[in-house]
């Protein structure tokens, strides 16, 4: 008699087994199919720099600020308006967009690049006065055809490597407030 208690238990405990392993695996097939992205960013958009660099757009175009400031911009609805206030194609991801201009409201880009707050950074000055291409920190974003899930890292170290070779000022205080 108690080997057959003993015998049920093993067999429910490899059944229970069997049924979390499947629930499992059913939830990763299923974030497979959905296209969850582990952690990284999703953007409203599946935004393409690729087929507006083809088409003549220039950085400056849509992130407007990089000569004179610190920060370089995100485009507003109002500058995609200028293209797509009919559809130019078909594609799915026009179709939010079309969405978007319809009513007006703004897109919400998440922001995939930031320093701690009490860190200074200016584009103006790597950009224009540096003359460092936006590759060699952002990679090729520009000419991706999907916004990336995972920006590149941006660490102290790269920053304070490069002021290195450039000679650049590397005391404390030249990036710390
Ligand atoms: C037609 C408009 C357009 C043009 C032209 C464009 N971008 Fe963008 N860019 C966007 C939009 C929209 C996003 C937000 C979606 C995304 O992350 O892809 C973005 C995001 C970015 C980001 C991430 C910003 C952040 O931290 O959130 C970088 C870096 C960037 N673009 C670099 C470039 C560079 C470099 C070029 C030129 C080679 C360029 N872009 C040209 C529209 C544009
Ligand atoms: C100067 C004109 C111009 C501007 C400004 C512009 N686009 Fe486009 N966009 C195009 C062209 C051209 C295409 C390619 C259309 C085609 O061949 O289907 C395109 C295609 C697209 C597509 C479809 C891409 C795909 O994957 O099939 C999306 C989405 C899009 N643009 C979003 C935007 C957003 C968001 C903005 C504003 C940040 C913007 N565009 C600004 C000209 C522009
Ligand atoms: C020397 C490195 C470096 C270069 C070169 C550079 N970036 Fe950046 N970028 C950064 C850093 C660091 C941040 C985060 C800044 C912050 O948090 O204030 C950033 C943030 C951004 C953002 C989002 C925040 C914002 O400023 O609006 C955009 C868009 C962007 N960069 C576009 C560009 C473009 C376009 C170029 C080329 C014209 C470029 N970057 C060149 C380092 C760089
Ligand atoms: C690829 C090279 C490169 C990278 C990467 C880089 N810088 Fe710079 N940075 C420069 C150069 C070159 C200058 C000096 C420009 C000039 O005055 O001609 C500079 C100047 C500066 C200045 C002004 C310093 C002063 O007082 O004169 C600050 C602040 C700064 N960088 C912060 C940063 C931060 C923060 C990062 C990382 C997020 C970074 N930089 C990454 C090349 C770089
Ligand atoms: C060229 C620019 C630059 C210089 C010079 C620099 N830092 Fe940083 N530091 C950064 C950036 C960018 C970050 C944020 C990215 C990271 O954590 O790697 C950072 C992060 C830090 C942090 C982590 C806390 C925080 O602010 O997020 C500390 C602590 C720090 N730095 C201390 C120092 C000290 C001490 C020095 C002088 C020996 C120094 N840093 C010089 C750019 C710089």
């Amino acid at each position: 008699m108690n080997r057959s208690i003993l015998g049920r238990i093993k067999v429910s405990s490899s059944r229970i087994f069997i049924f979390f392993g499947g629930a499992i695996l059913l939830i990763i097939v299923l974030a497979v199919i959905l296209g969850f992205d582990w952690g990284g960013v999703r953007q409203p958009i599946a935004f393409n720099h690729k087929i507006h660099a083809e088409n003549d757009l220039e950085c400056l175009d849509c992130h407007p600020y990089y000569k004179e400031h610190a920060s370089s911009g995100k485009p507003t609805l109002e500058t995609c308006l200028s293209c797509h206030e009919e559809p130019l194609g078909e594609s799915k991801e026009e179709g939010k967009l079309i969405e978007y201009i319809k009513s007006g409201e703004e897109i919400d880009w998440e922001r995939l690049y930031r320093v701690p707050e009490d860190v200074y950074f200016s584009h103006r000055m790597h950009v224009i006065i540096g003359k460092i291409e936006c590759n060699i920190c952002h990679g090729d974003i520009g000419e991706s055809s999907r916004p990336p899930s995972k920006p590149l890292k941006i660490t102290m170290n790269k920053c304070m490597k490069c002021h290195e070779e450039k000679e650049a000022d590397n005391d404390c205080i030249a990036c710390h407030k």
